[in-house]
């Protein structure tokens, strides 16, 4: 039968990228015969989960056959009462990425424009242009989202802009005054997205505290996961905080069941569990500092970061990349994330970071 799927695809879907999540241990075992490979390249908690949250969702699986909470409840109202935020102000998600996906089925319409940072978390950018957005992509300024050359990109049109803080890929933040300018350049009736999927590694004091403006600026919706400091990424869920009117607009668009029922018992629990948090916390600074010796010891450059992950320069290493992949250390290819030249590298535990550490200094030639 001739079937041509191209002729019943949407126009906007035509050309629109596979998220590519990087490679896993078991590819590269398959692909170069390395068995023991450590994987450095997803963000996630080397710690994983907290035992508090295991035992919750070892629980939850007994209740398996019936449906989760359509309204996430009870975790809502741990948020709430964690984060001093009403429970009408927020939305628990598959993971984080799901609400780039709400947003977008509610708020944008082709024509639409959303303003993001060059480079950035990819998931915004592919959300925008499955509605048929236009995304205008603004060039970072020294690592850094260059919030006023995104405001000049700001048109009549705008219904978005996206700012990461910690950014994916380079680990850097936005100030409160650049929040503040983002909100007072942006029109009335456009939404600024806050990404803070990193925020609980942030160590910078002056970090803004996006809760802030949550009250007093309905356009501001932040995003929040489960996925990185609490060791959840296995089991999808995030959160949004934003205005109840904008909760209520994504409300419509989300699946019924959208987050299953392991995924919130175990969410739930893991905001409990702050000693798990703190010795996450703790070993990401620690492993941070040794990683800033051993790549500076081994003559790398790289970006300083408030998150839990690394932008290293290749400097004299073109295949950087390839050379850590071949020692079985798997990593982001900077090429891969936009800003080809570096290597994102996840912190790791301190087996991990050993590893690493003997990779670099053998490709470095010493140090
Ligand atoms: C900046 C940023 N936002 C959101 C996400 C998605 O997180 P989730 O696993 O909650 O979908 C990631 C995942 O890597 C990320 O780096």
């Amino acid at each position: 039968m001739n079937f041509d799927v191209e002729r019943l695809l949407r126009e906007e879907v035509k050309d629109l990228p596979v998220y590519s999540p990087g490679k896993s241990p078991e590819e590269v075992a398959g692909e170069l015969g390395i068995s023991d490979c450590v994987k450095m390249a997803s963000n996630e908690n080397p710690l994983g989960p907290s035992p508090l949250a295991l035992e919750a969702a070892r629980e939850a699986l007994s209740h398996a056959h019936l449906y989760p909470d359509a309204r996430c409840l009870r975790l809502r109202e741990a948020l709430s009462g964690r984060l001093g935020v009403g429970v009408d102000r927020i939305l628990v998600t598959h993971g984080a990425d799901e609400a780039f996906d709400l947003l977008a089925y509610a708020f944008l319409d082709r024509g639409d424009r959303v303003v993001v940072g060059d480079p950035t978390f990819s998931s915004y950018e592919l959300a925008a242009r499955t509605m048929g957005a236009e995304v205008v992509k603004v060039p970072l300024r020294e690592y850094r989202q260059d919030v006023r050359a995104m405001l000049e990109a700001v048109d009549g049109r705008t219904k978005m802009m996206v700012l990461c803080s910690p950014l994916n890929p380079t680990g850097t933040t936005v100030s409160a005054a650049e929040l503040e300018e983002a909100l007072s350049g942006l029109p009335r009736e456009a939404l600024l997205v806050l990404d803070e999927a990193y925020l609980e590694y942030v160590d910078d004091p002056g970090h803004p505290d996006s809760l802030r403006y949550l009250s007093s600026d309905p356009r501001i919706v932040v995003t929040r996961t489960f996925s990185k400091i609490y060791g959840l990424a296995g089991l999808r869920v995030g959160y949004v905080l934003c205005s109840p009117p904008v909760r209520e607009a994504l409300e419509r668009v989300k699946l019924p069941f959208n987050v299953n029922r392991l995924a919130q018992a175990a969410a739930e629990a893991a905001l409990r569990d702050e000693e798990h948090l703190e010795r996450s916390r703790e070993m990401n600074r620690r492993g941070k500092r040794e990683l800033y010796r051993v790549l500076e010891e081994c003559g790398f450059g790289y970006v300083p970061t408030q998150a839990n992950f690394i932008l290293v320069r290749n400097g004299n290493h073109p295949d950087l990349f390839a050379e850590l992949l071949r020692r079985g250390i798997i990593v982001r290819d900077g090429a891969a994330l936009g800003i080809p030249g570096h290597v994102r590298i996840t912190i790791g535990d301190e087996e991990q970071n050993r590893r690493l550490e003997a990779a670099l200094r053998e490709i470095s030639g010493g140090g």
